[in-house]
């Protein structure tokens, strides 16, 4: 027997870079919503795309078996903005036009699994009528309003276990090895992957480092008998100098009042990004010239983000996405289902929007690398 519910069509989408877990959270959302509350399910394809172009696909039982243990998306994804959607190469405000297809095909809800992107589309879609819940899915754990989000746990242990393999090939040739680990501007992944991968220094965005401080760490090792060392660093960590420019370009963005002030303002930070995009190779050579070690980088780029959910991943999108049908059966919309501790709670969209949850530096992770003895380039 299926459980009461006024709610019957509902579409979903994953938006944003893919995750490992988005197909299980598509399955726990879906098998909730279809099995236990006798609801249609269609899923857009592409992201904010297929929602603009009216591309979906039914998704039932069949469509969702064996999605479980599978990487990436079944239902694929795009990083568009529903507000700054590409038409002809000049942003369009599509608000309308989702408005329109979310009418037409008879939804009472529309389920969002992505990032901080996705919660700012999502507050739009809200703003507009539409009945909207959101899961955090993003392997950087940088949303607010949030214990963790899926994805997270799969890359740390991918990094962890490429950290692991590093160590014996640096071990070996009395080398530095860089580790570039994502995470875009939060340091979670580098700090968790670095803290549970033994590395000998952590370089994450919210602690700038100084290349001084970094060949003294390593200095010290080589003075106690350890001829290598292992750094994991995070794409978004840079040097107190770098950090500086990068944050002054960001708050001259952030304040820029005229949309030719904007423009400019854009570009400038831009332009920053772009001289600092190789930071990690620049470190390298750094630390080779101060310390004599011969040094090599290794970036994990998109390694990070494909292949099959670890069990943690799993099982957290399965209970998100249960929950999530829960709460659409229940009728309370305009939410983030939040990861907290073993349970979950219903966030307002206002209080993860335009929020970006960073590695406090007085967190735990930082106390405990400190106590450790790793490095952080302060
Ligand atoms: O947000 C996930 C993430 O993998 C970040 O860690 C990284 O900075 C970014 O996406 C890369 O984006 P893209 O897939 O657009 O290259």
């Amino acid at each position: 027997m299926v459980a009461k519910t006024k709610v019957k069509k509902v579409g979903i989408l994953t938006a944003g870079g893919d995750s490992p877990g988005l197909n299980a959270a598509i399955r726990g959302f879906g098998k909730t919503a279809i099995g236990h509350y006798g609801m249609e399910l269609i899923g857009f394809r592409d992201g904010i795309t297929g929602l603009v172009e009216d591309r979906w696909e039914p998704l039932d039982g069949k469509a969702l078996s064996g999605i479980l243990t599978v990487g990436g998306t079944i239902l694929g994804t795009s990083r568009d903005k529903v507000h700054k959607y590409a038409v002809d190469g000049e942003p369009r405000d599509m608000v309308p036009t989702v408005v329109e297809n979310y009418r037409r095909e008879g939804l009472d809800a529309l389920i969002m699994l992505g990032g901080g992107g996705t919660a700012k589309n999502a507050m739009r879609l809200v703003a507009a009528g539409l009945n909207v819940v959101h899961l955090p899915k993003t392997i950087d754990n940088d949303i607010a309003g949030t214990d963790t989000s899926f994805g997270f746990a799969t890359a740390m242990e991918i990094a962890t276990d490429a950290i692991d393999r590093v160590h014996s090939t640096a071990h070996s040739h009395h080398r530095i090895i860089l580790t570039e680990i994502m995470g875009h501007r939060a340091g979670w992944l580098t700090l968790g992957a670095g803290l549970a991968g033994g590395a000998d220094i952590i370089l994450i965005p919210e602690i700038p480092y100084t290349v001084d401080s970094v060949a003294a760490t390593i200095k010290t090792r080589l003075q106690r008998g350890s001829n290598f060392s292992v750094v994991a660093v995070a794409e978004g960590a840079r040097d107190v100098d770098d950090a500086a420019d990068y944050a002054a370009a960001e708050l001259l963005a952030g304040s820029a009042k005229t949309p030719e002030a904007q423009r400019a303002a854009r570009a400038h930070l831009a332009h920053v990004e772009d001289l600092q995009r190789e930071h990690t190779f620049k470190l390298a050579r750094d630390l080779e010239a101060a310390t004599g070690l011969e040094t090599r980088v290794t970036i994990l780029g998109y390694v990070q983000r494909g292949g099959t959910p670890c069990a943690a991943d799993r099982l957290l999108a399965t209970r998100l996405g249960a929950a999530a049908a829960d709460l659409v059966a229940r009728g309370e919309f305009g939410v983030m289902v939040a990861a907290r501790g073993e349970g979950t709670e219903a966030v307002p969209l206002s209080e993860v929007a335009g929020k970006v949850k960073l590695v406090p530096p007085d967190h735990h992770w930082v106390t405990a690398a400190r106590q450790v003895g790793v490095g952080l380039g302060e």
